[in-house]
């Protein structure tokens, strides 16, 4: 038991009037699931965090804990889990439990126009959350995909999660990574 860390659902961090949302997998153990706030305290935060920092999409400084000076800017950062899965592996039955909350987020944003996916469960649940099907809009890492359908047209960005693992072997690197954010930016002018 650790009576001090949030150990709950994870709220999205970030304004509901942002244009931009970016979907996470699921909270980390020690990290979100510890600090409350979506991939802060987690080895994943590092590298999302500084990204956001370089493309304007957050200013001040991200210390690894929620009361830093760390404020997203036009960006909201949500999960398609909310709850740390057991061995940190999402079981199906969760996803798509917790996709009402995705499907709620989604439309609690009247300004939104570009989604980054952070990987295939999180771009699935996503694709599914937009009333698509996943295999007619599969993951690939750096593509978009336009859904002029969905309020007032939005696209979606895919990356590979920037999780350690990922990042560790080489299948994302911090390059790889900035190039989907510079898309974004390019995007949202
Ligand atoms: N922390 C989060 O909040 N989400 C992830 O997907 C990974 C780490």
């Amino acid at each position: 038991m650790e009576p001090s860390w949030h150990n709950a659902p994870v709220p999205s961090f970030g304004s509901k009037d942002a244009r931009l949302l970016i979907v996470g997998l699921a909270p980390g153990l020690r990290g979100a699931n510890r600090t409350g706030r979506p991939f802060t305290g987690d080895w994943a935060g590092d590298l999302l965090y500084e990204t956001l920092i370089e493309y304007g999409f957050a200013t001040g400084l991200y210390e690894e804990r929620p009361d830093d000076s760390l404020t997203l800017v036009d960006t909201r950062i949500t999960n398609a889990v909310r709850c740390v899965p057991p061995q940190n592996k999402p079981t199906p039955a969760e996803i798509k439990t917790c996709r009402s909350f995705l499907e709620a987020t989604i439309s609690d944003m009247p300004n939104l126009k570009a989604i980054v996916a952070l990987g295939r469960i999180a771009h699935e649940s996503l694709a599914r959350a937009l009333g698509q099907s996943p295999s007619k809009l599969p993951f690939s890492h750096g593509a978009s995909f336009d859904l002029p359908q969905i309020g007032s047209g939005i696209r979606v960005f895919d990356s590979y999660h920037c999780s350690r693992y990922n990042t560790n072997t080489g299948v994302l690197t911090p390059k790889m990574f900035k190039a989907v954010f510079k898309d974004v930016q390019r995007m949202l002018g």
